[in-house]
């Protein structure tokens, strides 16, 4: 009885922390962290944030096909490979990706000779969760 209850406090404590995600933090974090790589313009050419063109135009990712955006010519073969296998970024998606890309796209395909072209990761999982939850606002 108590493990069990020790349990469902666990798992209420989780999901706690999944909500505490805090979108204002992430675009912090993007701001400091991705924004040397990937910039963020939206569809009417709007600038939302200045960065890189190392990387995709973030705007919409939470939704979009992975390895889809239009504007971005030097995807890596394997994160469009995924695209076409099904992937479709949600906020647990990118939480994963960031967490290691070359070995998300391993998993996700099924093949230990994938390859990522995206060469950081973030290892704060709260950072990473507030991350992903700023994206999702990039609508
Ligand atoms: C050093 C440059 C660099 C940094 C820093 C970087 N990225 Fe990337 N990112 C890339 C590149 C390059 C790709 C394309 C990867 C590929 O084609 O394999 C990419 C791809 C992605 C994708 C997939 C996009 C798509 O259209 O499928 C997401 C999501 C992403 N990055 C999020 C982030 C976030 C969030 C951060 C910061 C926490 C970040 N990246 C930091 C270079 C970077």
């Amino acid at each position: 009885m108590t493990r069990i209850l020790a349990a469902a406090l666990v798992a209420i404590a989780m999901g706690h922390g999944a909500q505490a995600a805090d979108a204002a933090a992430g675009a912090q974090i993007f701001a400091q962290r991705c924004a040397t790589c990937h910039m963020v313009v939206a569809p009417n050419g709007n600038v939302l944030v200045k960065g890189g063109k190392t990387g995709p135009n973030q705007h919409g990712v939470i939704g979009r096909k992975a390895g889809s955006q239009g504007d971005f010519a030097r995807y890596g073969d394997d994160l469009v490979a995924a695209g076409e296998k099904g992937l479709v970024w949600d906020e647990a998606q990118v939480i994963a990706y960031l967490d290691d890309p070359v070995a998300f796209l391993r998993s996700y395909l099924g093949d230990n000779s994938a390859r990522s072209r995206m060469a950081f990761k973030l290892a704060d999982e709260g950072q990473r969760a507030d991350v992903a939850a700023y994206l999702a606002t990039l609508k």
